[in-house]
């Protein structure tokens, strides 16, 4: 599904990635790693919002590297989600729909209907609260059926109880839908409700590992390093 691999990315003279890959099947791979650690750096060069300088990037067999964001056909819901302000939640939803309408309309009502939105879809973005908009977030990345979802963070400005009901309704929708989650999170508990497996973004690379448990050993050990 995705192959990332040999991603290397620097802002200045600050060397965020070095050498970040990542496999992802059919699964809700958690990325586990602490602030300023380029987990949505790495992110947004999947989805092709930033360059990087080296690496690679295959979606479904195909070399993605150069290819602009519209074309690679990858779902993203980014860290602080901005919904259109103008538009109502309806039009918010079904903005990134253009091609294959007809399949689309049948997905986008299988979204509401999961995601629980169907008495808010003529509200504006502004009268929901945060729970919502994460709510809306999330749909608007699937109706358009992308190969592979990208989350980062989406929950994180909701205190732990808006998060535990919800993160089993996210993770329900997106089992339902079959679809390749990669799950940004530095929450160790959110990172155990969300997803099959798990990896940790370490000093520019990023490793695979058995647990969040191990995860957070990991980001652990190198912190105390660097202190
Ligand atoms: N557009 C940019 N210009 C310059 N530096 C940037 C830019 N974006 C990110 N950085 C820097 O790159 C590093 C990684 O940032 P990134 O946002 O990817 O981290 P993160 O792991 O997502 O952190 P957080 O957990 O706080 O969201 C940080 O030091 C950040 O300051
Ligand atoms: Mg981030």
């Amino acid at each position: 599904m995705l192959k990332a691999s040999g991603i290397y990315k620097r802002y200045g003279r600050e060397i965020v990635l070095r050498n970040a890959g990542l496999d992802l099947n059919s699964e809700i791979k958690a990325l586990i790693g602490i602030n300023g650690s380029g987990k949505s750096t790495f992110l947004k060069i999947i989805a092709g919002i930033v360059q990087a300088e080296r690496g690679e990037v295959f979606i479904n067999g195909k070399d993605m590297t150069r290819l602009p964001p519209e074309q690679r056909n990858v779902g993203y819901v980014p860290q602080y989600p901005a919904l259109f302000q103008h538009l109502n939640v309806e039009k918010n939803i079904l903005y990134g729909v253009r091609k294959n309408k007809k399949a689309s309309k049948a997905v986008y009502e299988k979204v509401v209907e999961m995601l629980a939105l169907s008495d808010i879809l003529r509200k504006q973005p502004r009268e929901l609260s945060g729970g919502y908009r994460s709510r809306v977030s999330l749909a608007r990345a699937l109706v358009p059926q992308p190969h592979i979802l990208l989350m980062d963070e989406p929950l994180s400005g909701m205190d732990i109880v808006v998060r535990k009901k919800m993160l089993p309704d996210f993770r329900q929708v997106l089992k339902e839908f079959q679809i390749p989650v990669l799950y940004v999170t530095h929450d160790h508990e959110e990172s155990e409700l969300m997803a099959d497996s798990f990896a940790v973004m370490d000093r520019g690379e990023i490793r695979s590992v058995v647990s969040a448990a191990e995860a957070f050993e990991i980001i652990q050990n190198s912190t105390l390093q660097t202190m």
